[in-house]
């Protein structure tokens, strides 16, 4: 369909979060949006909302769009190859060579722009994303993410050792410089793609940069992505390099890189994460990105999200490409269900593994928390939302919306995309 305004119903079967154990459906319901807000979701069209125009999906699915909650655009180029290393040697291998190509604004074009395009036909409506070292590149991947309607945090990344000659910022000083240069740049640019501050990881930073970011956060008030506890080697290497550290999130904390509840740091991984850090997480208000895909490809582990959970730690969904294979988000799920599931199984039997409401709470309002009021079709929400047309999904029986989105999850052969909105307005459409 082809729709316009930011004000109009959209009729069709309908599932929401309502919370972290409880899937909404409405068949046949009636999902309102008003000037980009959502209004809530009817049996019968309200009184009030009468004259709003209404667009009749009949039994497609409409769900919440997905929140990505980490993912590296540059990394794209080589997503689903390379899968046969560990964090530490992948990098060195296949991820630094490749980022180090995007010195060349051309490469960057082309390279981003394949990225920006699948991100705008995925089920995703919101995404933080790493760039590489290089400004002009990512001004280029802001600009095309701009035009997605996708809304979107995106990182310069900040490395000043380890990376090699081609990936490294000469000091500390030269890092923050083209930082605040690429900050200048960028400002009051756009209406959905902002800026967040990224210190790839403490291998990558020196202390003395990890102090100045923790700086530039505070006094532009921005926030802070970066990684945590993925590997083993890699949790091990930086306990040498910041030994005054309690901890691996104890050493991002020391350099102020750990944020506050208002501007939250996304900490992706944390697979090790143990009750210190899960503390440290918790006292911050830090947002966990949870990357089953790419700790199963980088044979990093299992992050136990139930033990984040129970902990009442913000956690949401990410496709880590390229250690993780795509930016399907389904897959995602899949993944995350199949790993807690392993989890229980394998490792410990006091925690329990993820339920599918769980994960379709963590996939759409987990991680749309992180952009304030997203994830989900209450009143006060923002307007997010995906149509889905599973009807070459053929089977003898008669399905349940809740059954549907279950099997889209476990199975997304025939799944179509058919429109996605984000704050209301379209963005894609597949007719
Ligand atoms: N740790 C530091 N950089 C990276 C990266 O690019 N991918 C993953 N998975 N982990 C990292
Ligand atoms: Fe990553």
């Amino acid at each position: 369909m082809n729709i316009a305004d930011r004000s109009f119903i959209l009729r069709g079967e309908i599932a929401y979060s309502e919370n972290e154990n409880e899937i909404k459906t409405v068949s046949g319901g009636y999902l309102v949006c008003e000037d980009g807000i959502c209004r809530g979701v009817y049996e019968s069209i309200p009184e009030k909302y009468a004259a709003l125009p209404v667009y009749n999906y009949a039994k497609q699915l409409i769900v919440p769009g997905m929140t990505d909650l980490h993912t590296h655009a540059p990394q794209y180029s080589f997503r689903g190859i390379g899968m046969d290393a560990e964090l530490l040697e992948w990098l060195n291998t296949y991820t630094f060579p490749e980022e180090s190509l995007y010195s060349d604004i051309e490469y960057a074009r082309k390279a981003y722009n394949y990225f920006a395009e699948d991100l705008r036909r995925s089920f995703t409506t919101r995404a933080v994303v790493f760039a590489t070292i290089h400004n002009e590149a990512t001004i280029e991947l802001m600009n095309m993410l701009e035009n997605t309607g996708v809304v979107t945090y995106v990182g310069k990344v900040n490395m000043d050792r380890n990376g090699g000659v081609n990936l490294e910022e000469k000091s500390a000083e030269d890092s923050i410089k083209a930082t605040v240069e690429w900050l200048d740049a960028i400002e009051g640019k756009y209406e959905n793609t902002y800026p967040i501050l990224t210190p790839r990881f403490i291998p990558s930073c020196s202390d003395e940069l990890m102090a100045e970011i923790g700086k530039l956060a505070e006094s532009r008030n921005l926030r802070i992505q970066s990684h945590l506890s993925e590997n083993k080697s890699e949790i091990a290497w930086a306990k040498e390099l910041v030994p005054k550290a309690t901890s691996y999130a104890n050493a991002y904390e020391l350099f102020n890189n750990m944020g506050t509840p208002i501007r939250p740091t996304i900490m992706a991984h944390c697979v090790y994460s143990d009750e210190e850090e899960i503390d440290i997480l918790k006292k911050h208000g830090a947002f966990i990105a949870h990357c089953a895909d790419s700790n199963m490809n980088l044979t990093s582990g299992i992050a136990p999200v139930r033990k984040f959970l129970d902990a009442g730690l913000n956690v949401g969904l990410a496709t880590d490409v390229a250690a993780g294979s795509s930016m399907n988000m389904l897959k995602t799920m899949l993944i995350t269900l199949q790993a807690s599931k392993m989890y229980y199984r394998l490792v410990d039997t006091d925690v329990k593994q993820l339920t599918f409401e769980e994960v379709f709470f963590l996939a759409t309002l987990g991680g749309g928390r992180y952009f304030g009021n997203v994830g989900t079709f209450k009143d006060g929400y923002e307007f997010d939302a995906i149509i889905i047309d599973d009807s070459k999904m053929f089977s003898a029986r008669d399905m349940s919306i809740r059954e549907r989105i279950e099997r889209m999850c476990y199975n997304d052969a025939d799944v179509i995309i058919m429109d996605k909105f984000v704050k209301g307005r379209q963005v894609y459409g597949k007719i």
